[in-house]
């Protein structure tokens, strides 16, 4: 293409072109799958983040209903998990619950064992209800309480089952939207029953004591941790001393990230996960990320501040706060919020950012 070709263009479609002569021209892009760059420049760079998520509260006391209903109205041999997705009011279709995340409300009948399988999308879930109920993730059977955090990192081999007498509920996030995104999704079925090679509680008794196994070597899960279950005795054991050695943060309370124990980093490479304590009297300074925020209320009431947005919270709500708008915690006495979010992601390809209360923005 002559240099001359490209300053015709430009000058004679400013002032000399014809109405005629210009639809012609946008017909012939058309044509070439051409865009006109100046028409989606807007949308695709702007000067702050926009997210068409919204923020959204998913009381339990609304869906829990729904959710043991599961239990009659789904055969789980044929949905292959009885869950309900939890999709975000403005990303309609794509059974997202923010731009990167996936999240769904888990329903685990008494006397179920669901069949093994596995996905690259990594997964973890957080009980809502229930009490020894297990989830088998790579060969070690973690039996779960309230609260407890199990993960199924990338391609493991995962199932659910309930041999009490009571159901479990669970909320599952999955980096469902992300790994699709990239287009990078498989999926296997595991053929026949998902053999227990490790003893109960292995991997928290060789991880989560303060020590590594002599040469260990992580496997392709370098950056996944190897400790699956997270009990939430342990962590709310940590935030009450956290909270008599006054580390307080004023846009978060006190807060801990689940880590990866062989690093420090966080448990995913792409979800991470937070549990904080909001004690009672505490008022968080606004705060904004550029992470998209799921929270699950483990204990007690309050209320969030999204931009113009008031949400009221209590046990086992979930509610999403999206990306770069100001969110404030008004706990009502003292209470506990685990959440997730893509931060890890964004963190690693260089793309998080943040602004605490009325700190000067960096663009560093
Ligand atoms: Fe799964």
């Amino acid at each position: 293409m002559s240099n001359a070709a490209i300053t015709t263009v430009g000058e004679r479609s400013a002032v000399k072109v014809s109405a005629e002569k210009k639809e012609a021209y946008y017909k012939t892009l058309e044509r070439l799958n051409l865009i006109p760059f100046w028409e989606v420049r807007k949308q695709l760079v702007s000067f702050e983040p926009t997210t068409p998520c919204l923020p959204h509260i998913w009381r339990f006391d609304d869906v829990k209903e729904s959710i043991q209903l599961l239990g009659s109205y789904i055969d789980v041999k044929g949905a292959e998990r009885r869950a309900l997705v939890l999709e975000n009011p403005g990303l309609p279709g794509g059974a997202q619950v923010t731009k990167s995340l996936y999240a769904s409300l888990q329903y685990v009948e008494p006397g179920e064992v669901e069949d093994s399988h596995r996905h690259v999308a990594s997964a973890f879930r957080f009980v809502l209800e229930g009490e020894g109920a297990h989830t088998t993730v790579a060969g070690e059977r973690f039996f779960l309480s309230a609260g407890d955090v199990v993960l199924t990192p990338n391609m493991t081999w995962h199932e659910h089952g309930n041999e009490t007498d009571h159901p479990m509920i669970m909320f599952d996030a999955l980096d469902i939207p992300l790994v699709n995104h990239f287009g990078a999704s498989f999926k296997g079925l595991m053929d026949g029953p998902h053999e227990i090679a490790l003893p109960s509680g292995y991997g928290l008794a060789r991880f989560g004591a303060g020590a590594m196994p002599v040469n260990h070597r992580p496997s392709h899960a370098a950056i996944v941790s190897p400790m699956r279950h997270y009990p939430y005795a342990r962590l709310r054991v940590a935030l009450e001393q956290m909270k008599k050695t006054n580390e307080w943060d004023p846009c978060h309370g006190l807060k801990v990230q689940y880590a990866n124990p062989a690093t420090g980093d966080h448990a995913f490479p792409t979800i991470g996960l937070f549990l904080q304590l909001l004690p009672a009297g505490f008022e968080s300074v606004p705060y904004r990320s550029t992470d998209e925020s799921i929270y699950v209320v483990a204990e007690g009431t309050g209320t969030t501040i999204v931009g113009e947005t008031k949400i009221k919270w209590g046990r086992n709500d979930v509610f999403v706060v999206p990306s770069w708008q100001y969110c404030q915690h008004v706990p009502d006495g003292d209470a506990v919020l685990f959440s997730c979010s893509d931060l890890p992601a964004q963190q690693k390809l260089g793309l998080w950012r943040e602004q605490r209360g009325n700190e000067a923005m960096t663009f560093e």
